[in-house]
């Protein structure tokens, strides 16, 4: 491999250096482009072959459908770590030790109370607030209620946003699940792990001791894993993006939570059980639905199908398709939802169209299957999604100031007017 691309522009020959990374994938470094062409840009809507940075957390292969976190596979993980486990992994590069692991754990625990204006908040909204849009408000909202910046430059201080961030989270999560459905607002309870607590919080009944069932608790504390981290996508992209102008964490991570909720990217894991729940209350007939997704002239695609990088399984669907069996299975659910995708899945496997266009199922495919069976409503599953991408969100943005990258500000192609003279507005 040689260690330079060549450009020509304009009769005039560039050199830019190619760098390589630690997996051998290649990237032509054109830092210098502009400087040495005169001001010539590159054009990549959608950055589908854009590096934005260079990053130690996570490494994916979408031809052979890899996913690692800091070198260790997800397979590996999702089956023998624990949510907490995978969270100090990419925050901090390596698995803790068992006293690493409880002193995160207790200074998780120590900073999770939220000031009880938050509820004030809360109150405020409609309950037909989506929760993400809650959940974005109310992390924003947290910048108000911890005013001080971090500095990057102290391992305590960033230790202490973290840990901060981790604690409050899946009490905002809860709460904005228990607003909507009328609940009380409450906390869980320290002797519990973390994915069993947000369970409580969650799901605890006034009247009712909350019994924490193994089933569910294992199974969201797998999704979770699953969801952690996956590299440069939209919602981790904008959480470095906004960072990178020294934006505080909680109001970069309000961003991510607000570029998560749209149905090209975490939302659509709500997107694709109202699809499901749709083709059932239509009959079932799913060939009538895959011949919609094929046809140009209908809007309509098949929701958790395709992936940007992506050109083979989803290695998160095939963990969660084997979860959603064995999930629904112990807690003797049968939705018949399961057997509508399973199908849907075994035609888009057989079917030109997305064969020729490499569309697998993505992470969100089965895992909304899962939620629902554990008592989850729909609009919620998103905000799962970021409860698990948490983690990862939080790596990145670390990374990102601890680089020392420069503000994120990308280039464009004007194709506007050009110079003209203004009018009058009675002469227009
Ligand atoms: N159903 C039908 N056709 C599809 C689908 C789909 N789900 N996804 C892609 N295609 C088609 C496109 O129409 C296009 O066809 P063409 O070449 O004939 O024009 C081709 O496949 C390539 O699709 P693009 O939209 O160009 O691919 P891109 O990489 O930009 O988009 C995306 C990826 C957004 C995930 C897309 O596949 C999609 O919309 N999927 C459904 C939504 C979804 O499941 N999103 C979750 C992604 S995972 C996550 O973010 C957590």
């Amino acid at each position: 491999m040689s260690d330079k691309a060549t450009l020509e522009v304009n009769g005039n020959k560039h050199d830019f250096p190619i760098i390589v990374g630690t997996e051998n994938e290649v990237a032509i470094d054109i830092k210098s482009l502009r400087g040495v062409t005169g001001g010539v840009t590159t054009i990549d809507a959608g950055y589908k072959n854009t590096g934005s940075c260079e990053s130690e957390i996570t490494f994916l292969d979408g031809e052979k459908g890899i996913l690692r976190y800091r070198g260790y596979s997800i397979e590996e993980l999702a089956e023998k770590a624990d949510f907490l486990e995978v969270a100090y992994l990419l925050i901090f590069g390596e698995l803790p030790t068992k006293e690493q692991h409880d002193k995160f754990h207790a200074d998780i625990k120590s900073k999770s109370i939220v000031d009880d204006d938050v509820r004030k908040i809360i109150d405020a909204f409609p309950k037909s607030a989506h929760p993400m849009g809650v959940l974005s408000s109310l992390t924003s909202a947290l910048t108000a209620f911890n005013p001080s910046s971090v500095n990057v430059d102290s391992e305590a201080d960033m230790y202490n946003s973290v840990v901060k961030i981790l604690g409050k989270f899946p009490v905002l999560v809860a709460w904005t699940m228990r607003k909507k459905q009328g609940l009380p607002l409450d906390y869980g309870s320290n002797s519990l792990g973390y994915v069993e607590n947000v369970l409580k919080m969650m799901f605890k009944q006034p009247n009712e001791d909350y019994v924490q069932n193994k089933i569910i608790v294992d199974a969201l504390d797998k999704l979770l894993i699953l969801h952690a981290d996956h590299e440069q996508n939209c919602s981790t992209s904008t959480v470095r993006i906004v960072g990178s102008s020294h934006a505080g964490l909680f109001a970069s991570l309000s961003a991510g939570i607000s570029a998560l909720w749209g149905p090209l990217h975490g939302g659509a894991n709500q997107a694709v059980l109202e699809m499901l729940e749709a083709i059932r209350e239509d009959g079932g007939d799913t060939k009538k639905y895959m011949a919609k997704a094929k046809d140009k002239n209908d809007p309509f695609r098949l929701m958790g199908f395709g992936h940007r990088v992506y050109k083979n399984f989803d290695p998160r669907a095939r963990i969660i398709k084997k979860a959603a069996d064995e999930v629904l299975a112990d807690l003797g659910v049968d939705d018949p939802i399961l057997e509508i995708a399973k199908g849907l899945e075994q035609e888009a496997l057989n079917d030109d169209y997305f064969v020729k266009r490499k569309l697998y199922p993505n992470v969100d495919f089965y895992s909304g299957i899962i939620y629902r069976a554990m008592g989850i409503p729909t609009d919620m599953f998103t905000v799962m999604f970021a409860l698990g991408r948490l983690p990862g969100w939080i790596a990145q943005w670390r990374e990102m100031r601890l680089r020392k990258e420069p503000i994120g500000r990308p280039r464009q192609l004007y194709v506007g007017e050009t110079l003209r003279p203004f009018k009058k507005i009675e002469k227009r």
